[in-house]
């Protein structure tokens, strides 16, 4: 498990906010309630289980981040490396509580995760993304452009085959490959 680390949040410049101290740590068990609540609090994220949220947070700890500023869990991604895909980093959901966006912190929290031993071999980034969301695309294309990778969608669970309850078609992302010289 890697140990707490914190550093200043990124110097409030033109139509910034401050965001005092962020604590970067893979999370534990015991962060599984509060990253529970988070994702509740961030629509349009599914609400997965407690339980579901307590695996992300003990087997999958390596490849998740929970960030804390005075002891409040204000953003979460939680992330894998798919069994069939070993130099992929896929990233499940990323939240950031209100009070903390528009800080860079969704992009620092994922490159905090490439920059783990953990994802020493990762060279693609993947993740989902409905047609709808736009800060979730912002923040992917801005991601690509900082690792200087190329981006690539395709659709990929259809609403109409793959999902029971109207859920909108999420697309398959893939950000890569990249150098491990373009990773922080
Ligand atoms: C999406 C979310 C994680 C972004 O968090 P954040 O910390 O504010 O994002 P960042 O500050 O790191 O921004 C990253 C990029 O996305 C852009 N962006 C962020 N929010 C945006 C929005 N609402 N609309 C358009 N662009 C947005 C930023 O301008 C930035 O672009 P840049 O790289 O060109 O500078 C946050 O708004 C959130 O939790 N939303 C609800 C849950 C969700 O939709 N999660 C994404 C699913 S994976």
């Amino acid at each position: 498990m890697e140990s707490l680390q914190t550093v200043p949040a990124r110097s409030p410049e033109a139509g910034e906010r401050s965001g005092g101290d962020l604590g970067f740590s893979a999370p534990g068990a015991e962060d599984g309630p509060a990253v529970h609540a988070l994702i509740a609090a961030c629509p349009p994220l599914d609400q997965n289980s407690v339980y579901a949220n307590l695996l992300q947070c003990t087997h999958f700890a390596d490849t998740c981040v929970a960030v804390k500023r005075e002891g409040r869990l204000v953003g979460w991604v939680s992330g894998y490396i798919p069994p069939q895909e070993p130099d992929v980093l896929f990233v499940w959901q990323v939240a950031v509580a209100e009070e903390a966006r528009g800080l860079g912190l969704a992009k620092r929290m994922i490159r905090h995760i490439l920059d783990r031993a953990s994802c020493a071999g990762v060279a693609r980034i993947k993740t989902t993304i409905t047609p709808d969301n736009g800060a979730s695309w912002a923040l992917f294309k801005g991601l690509a452009k900082g690792l200087e990778a190329d981006i690539s969608d395709a659709p990929w669970f259809l609403k109409d085959k793959h999902f029971p309850n109207g859920h909108e078609t999420e697309h398959l992302v893939t950000i890569g490959p990249f150098a491990a010289d373009r990773r922080p």
